[in-house]
């Protein structure tokens, strides 16, 4: 537990304060004697003064056993979380012994017990959990660790010197070091690089879990090839190691040479997990791999330069996924995360920039913004100096700052130097929060085509007037007929107010902000024959999604508390797209998925609507009952040939045909009361299909469909963790809040495993909006009642789950009182985490 000292942790740190350290610390020798209520660390600091000053080591939750200056004990001047060494010479080992209580980690930061394994996690702040030292990333140590324990793996950064005994040549920074002890088993596999070097691989699991690996090993060596083929980036030790942990705050780290993951994004075999979690383990194995040229080669000088790594990495994972699987397919994915995470971020209390200015505690600021918008960033400036000016600054940047910690600043002076450009105006994307609004007109008289655009970005906080921004719009026009009269072309837009000519012959139809190349909420309104028009003939694949998305967006918005018919030329599109077999499967069942819930809720909220979640509900059923009577008599034979050949194989081709499948089946079970899905469910082969099954018996009230799944499945953790979150998901809204109770006091349900606690209150939350925002509050008092008892013991996984609260103010007064009633209890609570106490003050405003 986190000392109480309110006064000294709740200060902001900001980014115009940072100071490189005083005394440094080069290397680090560590010796760890595992023990589960006492582990003993023995740390030797090598330590090189670098200017005039005290130095200040962060330690937080040990017990100081002894501390010595070049051999001589020291009686140390402790200060809460700070050790003070005055007057320190100019090069000297410091020595320090403490202990601490691994058992009694239920914060998952530093060192602590999973599944029986020791394991670490240290980013943001966790080293100083372990031991005193300079926890900050701009402090660059080599590593020698001894690990004394009876446990037979035992693992740390680097390379393996004897049984227990790493050593980390390349310098990094506390929150890479990582340390893993326990009873494991590992596939085993190598790598050679393009340098030549022989590689071991690993997948470390707990035993029974192997046979689960191989998919996740498979991405690692992909991941591998691809970045010495795509930056030119080889790996630069002789193993890298996978561990899987049950017990994890995020999905996975980085850690040098020894990544540690959250076992749902290493663990697959097709009966147990879905094609969405094989994608999910691809994605993220090569996110960890690619972190150890971005991220871990070249760190961050400090915290507020998170997006350095973050987002570049995101945009890194992005490409790879892209280039693995359908590029269309992956952007049109990449978006809809992007809109439905950042921009619902970015439109309420917790905006902030790409690189912010200051914070509280650093675990809150990883988060959308940070990730997928800095992401976001980095491809519109790939595609302002284009692909090869790109490849020329990232080189540049790889060759300059390899072994250092960088700036924002740093990596675009390499863009500027390589691609002579000005980045002054686009250097905004990172210090102004708000999605930019581009309002699109165009016109056509007399032979000349105009296209006025007008950029706004709104108010965040802190940041009430903004300066407009440099926003590369990709477009391309077709005629009328729907050929294209003009490829795609790229205007940088950087004035508040701007407009195009073109002299042409008719009127073309626009086809804009093509690809996404812009994190951007476009306005352009057009006829629905236009639209229509994109949807069924656009090149641009995101284009032609994101048209259907807007006739299908209007509509529903049209029909929420109204009951209105849906109009036959949208349904007719629909069913030409759902039946167009020369399209894509996997691309035709996202343009059949409706706008979610959440994302009709706040475009009503951006029109100045008081978003009613039962209406938008029962607006979508409406919608999809429509969508399902005019496809009815074509679903069987387009499922029929959705089926795929053979054995399950995870590959995107053969998912695609699952998701239209599951797509479609859905639809069937709104006429058919369950039958097909029934017959599906005892077919099902493998996860994807059976879960697509489960989601629609569960929807059509199936009484007996849980408690059989249940039995099938109550001995895996990970299969368990869907079948409750299923069940919070596809409640009637008006049981979903009844049904989470019920479940958090389920046998299995254990309070101290987020991915558990997030199955449960993340899926009501993200999953079934109507449940949660039950207008007498249940939803909120249940919900903040697990807030509170989770903060006292994980309070990175409470602070994270209250954002679910950050929309309150789109609701109506009553349902605002009700919440903000929560957010006010929880606020007065006593010994709230600095964490949770950041991120509520801040959703209150
Ligand atoms: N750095 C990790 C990643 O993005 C995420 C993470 C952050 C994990 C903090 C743990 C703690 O890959
Ligand atoms: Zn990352």
């Amino acid at each position: 537990m986190r000392d109480a000292n309110p006064a000294q942790n709740n200060q902001a740190v900001h980014l115009k304060d940072y100071a490189p350290v005083p005394v440094t610390v080069t290397h680090v020798d560590l010796t760890f004697r595992l023990d589960p209520q006492a582990t003993r660390v023995l740390a030797r600091l090598t330590c090189e003064r670098r200017g005039p000053g005290d130095m200040v080591l962060d330690g937080e939750a040990l017990r100081t056993i002894r501390v010595a200056l070049d051999g001589a004990e020291i009686a140390p001047e402790i200060e809460g979380d700070r050790m003070i060494l005055r007057d320190a010479p100019d090069a000297f080992v410091l020595e320090t012994e403490v202990e601490i209580a691994p058992e009694r980690n239920t914060e998952l930061s530093g060192l602590y017990i999973s599944g029986g394994m020791y394991c670490t996690q240290c980013e943001a702040e966790g080293f100083r959990r372990i031991t005193w030292m300079l926890d900050r990333p701009d402090v660059m140590a080599t590593y020698d660790v001894r690990i004394e324990s009876d446990l037979p793996v035992l693992l740390s950064n680097g390379d393996e010197v004897a049984q227990g005994v790493w050593r980390d040549p390349w310098p990094k920074p506390t929150y890479l070091f990582a340390l893993v002890a326990g009873d494991l088993v590992a596939e085993a596999d190598t790598f050679t690089t393009s340098e030549g070097r022989e590689v071991a691989l690993n997948v470390w699991v707990r035993p029974g879990d192997e046979g689960r690996t191989s998919y996740a090993m498979d991405a690692l060596k992909r991941s591998m090839a691809w970045d010495e083929r795509v930056y030119g980036r080889a790996y630069d030790l002789s193993v890298f190691n996978i561990v899987a942990v049950d017990d994890f705050n995020m999905g996975a780290m980085e850690n040098k040479g020894l990544n540690i993951f959250n076992s749902r994004y290493v663990l697959a075999s097709p009966e147990t997990a879905t094609d969405a979690d094989y994608a999910n383990i691809e994605r993220i194995v090569a996110h960890e791999y690619f972190h150890n040229w971005t991220g871990n080669r070249i760190t961050c000088r400090d915290w507020f330069q998170l997006c350095l790594k973050e987002g570049l990495t995101v945009f890194r994972d992005q490409q790879f996924m892209q280039d693995m699987r359908s590029q269309a397919v992956q952007r049109i994915g990449d978006v809809m995360t992007l809109r439905a995470r950042q921009f619902r971020e970015d439109a309420g209390p917790l905006a902030h920039p790409v690189r912010p200015e200051s914070f509280v505690e650093i675990n809150n600021f990883y988060t959308a913004t940070v990730y997928e918008k800095g992401a976001e960033v980095i491809g519109m400036l790939r595609r302002i100096v284009g692909a090869e000016g790109y490849d020329r600054a990232v080189a540049l940047y790889f060759a300059r700052h390899d072994g250092e910690a960088c700036t924002v600043e740093d990596w675009l002076a390499c863009f500027e130097e390589a691609c002579d450009v000005d980045l002054a105006q686009f250097k905004l994307w990172y210090s102004q929060a708000g999605t930019p609004h581009v309002e699109v007109r165009d016109s056509f008289n007399d032979g000349l085509y105009r296209i006025d655009m007008k950029q706004v970005v709104p108010p965040t906080p802190g940041q009430p007037d903004k300066a407009p921004m440099a926003i590369p719009l990709a477009f391309g026009l077709l005629d009328t007929a729907g050929n294209e009269i003009r490829e795609t072309e790229v205007h940088v837009m950087t004035q508040a107010e701007e407009h195009l000519t073109f002299e042409m012959a008719e009127r073309p139809v626009l086809s804009m902000l093509r690809g996404f190349s812009g994190p951007v909420m476009l306005d352009h309104p057009m006829e629905d024959v236009d639209r229509l028009r994109l949807l069924a003939q656009d090149t641009d694949p995101f284009c032609r999604w994101e048209a259907g998305r807007r006739l299908a967006k209007e509509r529903l918005i049209a029909a929420i508390g109204e009951d209105v018919a849906l109009d036959a030329d949208w349904l007719d599109a629909v069913a030409a797209l759902a039946t167009d077999a020369t399209a894509d499967p996997a691309f035709r069942a996202l343009a059949l998925a409706l706008p979610s819930e959440d994302d009709l809720a706040g475009s009503l909220h951006e029109a100045g609507v008081v978003p009613d979640p039962d209406a938008i509900y029962a607006a979508r059923r409406h919608a999809q009952m429509a969508m399902a009577e005019r496809l009815s008599s074509a679903i069987p034979a387009l499922r029929d040939a959705c089926a795929t050949a053979g054995q399950y194989d995870p590959r995107a081709e053969d998912a695609g045909k699952r998701a239209l499948s599951a797509t479609l089946l859905r639809l069937q079970t709104f006429l058919d009361g369950g039958a097909a899905a029934r017959a599906a469910y005892d077919a099902a082969d493998n996860m994807t299909d059976r879960m697509a099954a489960f989601a629609c018996l569960l929807e059509a009230g199936d009484e007996s469909v849980a408690a059989r799944f249940e039995s099938d499945w109550r001995h895996d953790r990970l299969v368990m963790d869907k079948w409750f979150a299923a069940q919070v998901s596809h409640a009637a809204p008006r049981d979903a809040v009844d049904v989470a109770k019920r479940l958090t006091a389920h046998s299995l349900f254990d309070p101290a495993n987020p991915n558990r606690v997030r199955s449960v209150l993340g899926a009501l939350t993200a999953a079934n909006p109507a449940g949660f925002h039950a207008p007498d509050g249940r939803g909120y008092r249940f919900y903040a009642d697990w807030l509170l008892r989770l903060d006292g013991m994980n309070p990175q996984l409470s602070a994270r789950l209250s954002t679910a609260f950050e929309t309150w103010r789109r609701y109506d007064a009553d349902r605002q009182a009700l919440i903000s009633a929560q957010l006010d209890r929880i606020a007065a609570t006593d010994g709230l985490s600095r964490d949770l106490s950041e991120m509520i003050g801040r959703i209150r405003g």
